[in-house]
Formats: C-alpha cells, sequence, structure tokens
C-alpha cells in the first residue's frame, strides 16, 4: 500500500519540481545586452515578400476584381457552372453549352440561349450568381462586357441588370441595342444608385422576343486598385501594401505545375486580350479564367512596387509527369527564354515587342527567376538534369540573372535554394536558430513558402507566435536569407472557398481581414533596420525570441520581442554606451491565449496597439505581457 502510494506521489513530486523550474525559469527576469554601435551582419533589402497562387480562390473570387463568376461557361456532367436559366412570366427558353462555335481560337465554345417564347414583359435569358454574390455599393459605376451573336436581329434589345436577390428588383441597368449576326464585343456600363452596400445580388442577361443568343466572356469590374483595367480588389491590395513586400514570387507553387503538364502555367496563353486566353485548370480543383496572366502579375508587382520573382515551368507537373532532360526539354527552356523576354525585353526583341502590344511599353526590372517548383517531388529525379539545361540556357543569354533551385542539388552550387517549411508553432520555436549554423559558403537561401499551421481558415495568435519565432531567426540570418514569404496568402471564406487551411488573409465577397500572422508580419517588416547588431542574452527561458537591427541612415534601433508563454517576462534592456531617447515607440499585438483569432465577423480581435515607453535609457526594465509580439522603435542620439 505504501508502495503503492509513494508510486503515485513520486511523478507527482517530479512534475510539481520540473513545473516549479519551468515557471521560475519563466519568471525569473531575463537580461537582453544590446550594442547599436556594433554592427554585424546586414539584412537583405527583399527579406520580406509575398507568394500567391490561384488557390483557396486567391484570384479568381479573391485579388483578381472580376464579379462575374464562370465567365466563360465552364461546365462539366453536373452542368454549367454559377449560370441558371431565367423565364420570366410566360417566357419559355432553354441553355445548352455549344461546342460548336466561339468568339476565338481560345475561347471555342459558347452558351446558346434559345428562346421559344419572350415578350418586354416576360424576358428570357440567364443568371449569374456571382462570387457568392456580388457586392455591390451605392453611387458605383460598374464595367462590363459580352461577346454575343445572334440568328435574328430582332430578339434584343438585350437587358443587363444587377438584381438584389431578396426583392427581385433591378439596382442598376444597361441595354445593348442590337445584336449582330457574328460574334462581336459589347460594353455597357451599371451604375448604382443610393443603395444599401450589400452582396445578396446577381447578374441577369435577357432578351425580350425570341430568337437565339449565343454569349461568351461575360466580364463585370467594380472600381480597382489605382484603376487598373483588369485589375484588383482595393482591399487586399491595401492589406499587401500594408506588409511593404518588397517582392512578388509567381505564379506558384503547385499552380505553375499543374497536376500535369498539360496544366502547367502555360504564360503564353494567359497574355494579350481576356478573349485570347482558353483558361486553365488549377490543380486546386477549379477552373482559373487566366484574367491573372503574366502581364498582371507584374502590374501587381508595379502597383506595391515589388521586385518580380518569376517561376518558370521547368518540366515536371504533380501527377509524376515529367520531360526529360534533353531534346525533349527544349521547347520549355524555350518557353522560359522567351517568358523572360517578355519581362524584360526591348522593341527589338519579339516578346518584348508583344509585350508593348499588350500594353507596357516599359520592360520590368527582373533579377531572380525560379526554376520549377518543389522539384523534390519529382521521383524520377530528374531535376538535377533539367535544372542544369535551364541554368545554361538562361544564364548565356542571361548573365545577371539570379536563379533558384527548388531543392538542394549535388552537382552543382545553385546560387540560391528554396526552402519551404510548414510547421507547428512548436516546431518553430525550437527551431527559431535554424540557419544560425548554416555554412555561409553555400547557395543563397530563399524560404520560399513557410508558415504555422495552426487556425483554419486563418492563423491564430499561437500561429502568429510561431511566425514571430520563426521571423527572429530570418532577421537574424538575413545575410544568408535574401527573401522569405509566407504561403499561402490567401483564403476565400466562404462555404467551399478554401482548400489549403491556414492562410495569412481572409476574405469574402465583401470584405476582408487579416489574422494575427498577418499583423505579426506588418509590425516585422514596418520596422526591420539595415544591419542586425551585437547582443546577448541572459535568462530567456524557451519562449522568448528577439531580433535586433539598426536603420544606421535614421540612427533607429529596433527590438522586437516574442514572449510565446502564457506568463508575463520581465526583461532588463541594457544599451551599454548608448543614449536612446527616453521615449521609445512600441507596437504590440497579444492575446489571453493562443486560440484567439480574428475572423470574418471579428476582424480586429488581435491588431496592433501602439503605446510609449518614457523611460528607456541604458538600462532599464519592462515587462513583456503573456502571448505577445512587439516592435519598439529606439531613436538613438
Ligand atoms: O502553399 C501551398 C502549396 O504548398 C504550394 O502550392 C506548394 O508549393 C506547397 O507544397
Amino acid at each position: 500500500m505504501l508502495k503503492k502510494t509513494f508510486a503515485r506521489i513520486l511523478p507527482l513530486a517530479a512534475f510539481i519540481a520540473a513545473t516549479s523550474l519551468v515557471i521560475s525559469a519563466q519568471n525569473t527576469p531575463a537580461t537582453l545586452t544590446l550594442h547599436p554601435d556594433r554592427p554585424t551582419t546586414s539584412i537583405s533589402p527583399t527579406l520580406y515578400g509575398l507568394m500567391t497562387e490561384e488557390i483557396n480562390y486567391s484570384y479568381d473570387g479573391g485579388l483578381y476584381a472580376e464579379m462575374v463568376r464562370n465567365r466563360t461557361f465552364f461546365g462539366d456532367w453536373s452542368g454549367i457552372h454559377n449560370w441558371y436559366l431565367y423565364e420570366g412570366g410566360n417566357a419559355i427558353a432553354k441553355m445548352v453549352h455549344d461546342p460548336s462555335t466561339g468568339p476565338s481560337t481560345a475561347l471555342t465554345s459558347s452558351l446558346k440561349i434559345e428562346i421559344k417564347q419572350a415578350d418586354p414583359q416576360s424576358p428570357a435569358g440567364i443568371v449569374n450568381t456571382g462570387w457568392w454574390g456580388y457586392s455591390l455599393h451605392p453611387n458605383t459605376t460598374y464595367h462590363g462586357s459580352f461577346y454575343a451573336k445572334s440568328d435574328t436581329a430582332a430578339i434584343g434589345p438585350i437587358s443587363v441588370s444587377l438584381v438584389n436577390s431578396n426583392t427581385g428588383k433591378p439596382v442598376a441597368s444597361a441595354s445593348v441595342p442590337a445584336i449582330s449576326s457574328e460574334w462581336k464585343q459589347y460594353t455597357f456600363t451599371l451604375k448604382t444608385g443610393a443603395i444599401q452596400p450589400s452582396v445578396t445580388n446577381h447578374l441577369s442577361i435577357t432578351a425580350p422576343h425570341a430568337g437565339t443568343l449565343w454569349i461568351q466572356l461575360v466580364s463585370l469590374f467594380p472600381p480597382t486598385y489605382h484603376d487598373r483595367q483588369n485589375g484588383f480588389r482595393v482591399d487586399l491590395m491595401e492589406k499587401m501594401a500594408a506588409m511593404h513586400p518588397q517582392f512578388l514570387r509567381f505564379p506558384g507553387g503547385n499552380y505553375l505545375e499543374g497536376d500535369h503538364i498539360k496544366e502547367r502555367f502555360d504564360w503564353k496563353k494567359t497574355i494579350g486580350p481576356l478573349v485570347d486566353r482558353p483558361t486553365h485548370r488549377s490543380p486546386w480543383n477549379y477552373q482559373s479564367s487566366d484574367g491573372m496572366g503574366l502581364l498582371e502579375f507584374l502590374g501587381w508587382c508595379e502597383d506595391l512596387h515589388m521586385n518580380p520573382v518569376l517561376a518558370v515551368y521547368a518540366g515536371y507537373s504533380l501527377a509524376q509527369e515529367h520531360v526529360n532532360p534533353g531534346s525533349d526539354l527544349e521547347p520549355y527552356v524555350q518557353d522560359a527564354l522567351d517568358e523572360i523576354e517578355y519581362v524584360t525585353g526591348g522593341p527589338e526583341t519579339k516578346w518584348g515587342a508583344q509585350r508593348i502590344k499588350d500594353g507596357h511599353p516599359a520592360p520590368f526590372k527582373l533579377t531572380y527567376v525560379e526554376i520549377g517548383n518543389e522539384d523534390q517531388f519529382d521521383r524520377s529525379g530528374s531535376y538535377e538534369g533539367r535544372y542544369a539545361q535551364f541554368y545554361k540556357a538562361i544564364k548565356a543569354k542571361y548573365p545577371d540573372l539570379q536563379l533558384i533551385a527548388t531543392m538542394p542539388l549535388k552537382l552543382m552550387r545553385p546560387e540560391v535554394q528554396d526552402d519551404h517549411y510548414y510547421v507547428r508553432a512548436t516546431q518553430n520555436f525550437a527551431d527559431a536558430h535554424h540557419y544560425d549554423k548554416t555554412d555561409r559558403n553555400g547557395p543563397k537561401i530563399f524560404v520560399g513558402e513557410w508558415a504555422t499551421r495552426e487556425g483554419i481558415p486563418t492563423p491564430n495568435m499561437g500561429a502568429a507566435l510561431g511566425d514571430a519565432a520563426w521571423m527572429t531567426g530570418l532577421e537574424r540570418n538575413s545575410d544568408l536569407i535574401v527573401m522569405s514569404c509566407y504561403a499561402p496568402l490567401f483564403v476565400n471564406v466562404n462555404p467551399g472557398g478554401m482548400q489549403w487551411d491556414t492562410d495569412l488573409i481572409g476574405y469574402n465577397t465583401a470584405t476582408s481581414y487579416g489574422s494575427p500572422a498577418y499583423y505579426a508580419q506588418v509590425i516585422f517588416s514596418s520596422y526591420l533596420g539595415d544591419h542586425t547588431i551585437a547582443s546577448d542574452i541572459q535568462n530567456a527561458g524557451e519562449k522568448l525570441f528577439y531580433s535586433a537591427t539598426i536603420n544606421s541612415q535614421k540612427k533607429q534601433l529596433y527590438l522586437k520581442l516574442v514572449n510565446a508563454s502564457s506568463d508575463p517576462k520581465p526583461l532588463t534592456l541594457a544599451l551599454p554606451g548608448s543614449h536612446p531617447a527616453a521615449e521609445a515607440k512600441v507596437v504590440r499585438i497579444s492575446a489571453p491565449d493562443t486560440q484567439t483569432t480574428n475572423s470574418i465577423n471579428d476582424p480586429k480581435r488581435i491588431a496592433p496597439v501602439e503605446s510609449t515607453i518614457h523611460n528607456a535609457s541604458s538600462n532599464f526594465s519592462i515587462t513583456l505581457p503573456p502571448y505577445s509580439i512587439q516592435a519598439i522603435q529606439f531613436d538613438l542620439r
């Protein structure tokens, strides 16, 4: 009996002893000594950037502001998605997919609407339900267009309306007078009046008389960021701008590769007028409109002052399809060379001239080209050979480009290697020093995808803490790490919108929000110097992480502190020989627990709060709140 009790008590005693050790380590004040006068390694000016792809309705139904869902009438065994027949009153009509006629060689099919009976009081036509509705605002102009032809001029005029789905009443209407017998594009504008903002709206296109109408590429845009034609959603662009991104890695990710070679991001099919883009299936299981084509990605870079990091398709697709190095791969290498020429070439070049024709006279600055994506998953082992072939050809024509390999190579040392990490918060705490000992004579590192995956659809505070701990390591090693970007960036939080959980920014049709992890990145990228400085920490415990950088021009010291513990952490800061201004700015996010998060209905539960330290000096103490991430800006005198 005694033995049994002892056996029970012993582990309990050990637990109590261990717990009190942890508690005392956490409560023991840490001392952080900083030497702003001793810069150590340089910070890459391109450390923080963005990565996206067509996943989670990131472009279609997301950043790309097109309001019409399935504008090219894609269908399968279940019918044509997102479009419905409308038969008003006594009208009789049917709609079918017609594979025999379309407005271009890229769009060779169309929707055929056969109206047997209709009159102005009983029109017939089609309805589009949009991306989980149409988000409409008062006194706003929406620009639209469609391609159509008809077997009878008397079918018209065609009415296009935005209709309130609750009342069935139009809130904006336009009329297209007559439809020709040959394919032609028609444009219209829809202007709302003094309506309440809402998403419960749909688009209707109807005819008042009998006849047959073929229709294709129905498009409608709201006002876009910087009024760019075929452009981007304003709220999402603003959210990205607040992250001060220095580059954009595009077009993927898996989206670059496709499940099959024929479903890769075939850039030549994504440029020029929309009617010349055939659309293609994304590996995330939906059809991509390719409205976000190569030039749109570059325009996005231009709008947010980002450097393009262009990933070229390198002959491997996800369903274990690959192209053998050698003559089989040549056309793909040529495609990559053409793509680089499209981005950077002058009017004397074939593809530079094409870009100019497509509306962008100035070439884009390009420094980095990535060859493929995650080629370690190619079980044929063909990447070494494929990489070498791309490398040779690209370097021969563009010696100044920095080329990125997507996995470690044995046969050659790449200039830059792309590493990806999807982990839990505890792994990031344990791995915050991952690159501290990495050989500086090896390739430079691009952490091209990383995230702490906790929280659905968007990361919670626990994930933000894991990310922040990880970012302290990115900054400390930024002499090695030239670029880094979180992935995935976007998720449409409507039902069915998500294919990959834990995404940085969530949105629905009308509005968007940043996760706690988003705000962690905003804080980290907003307070970043040009050099790390010498520093030393005592009694940090397991859950305190920091990064200290200076901006030598501005004479500012930025100290990031991450307390991932449930307890407050006392911290003494020593800046020997430095005389910071007494007032130091603090920007912080914190939460009562790791599960607290933001959502579409509670978008700012966790958001940065600014405060001021009034007693900064060469030696002073602060207490870091539990579960907190902060940047402190010291003005050095
Ligand atoms: O970010 C989601 C996916 O994760 C990317 O498409 C792929 O590169 C990685 O496996």
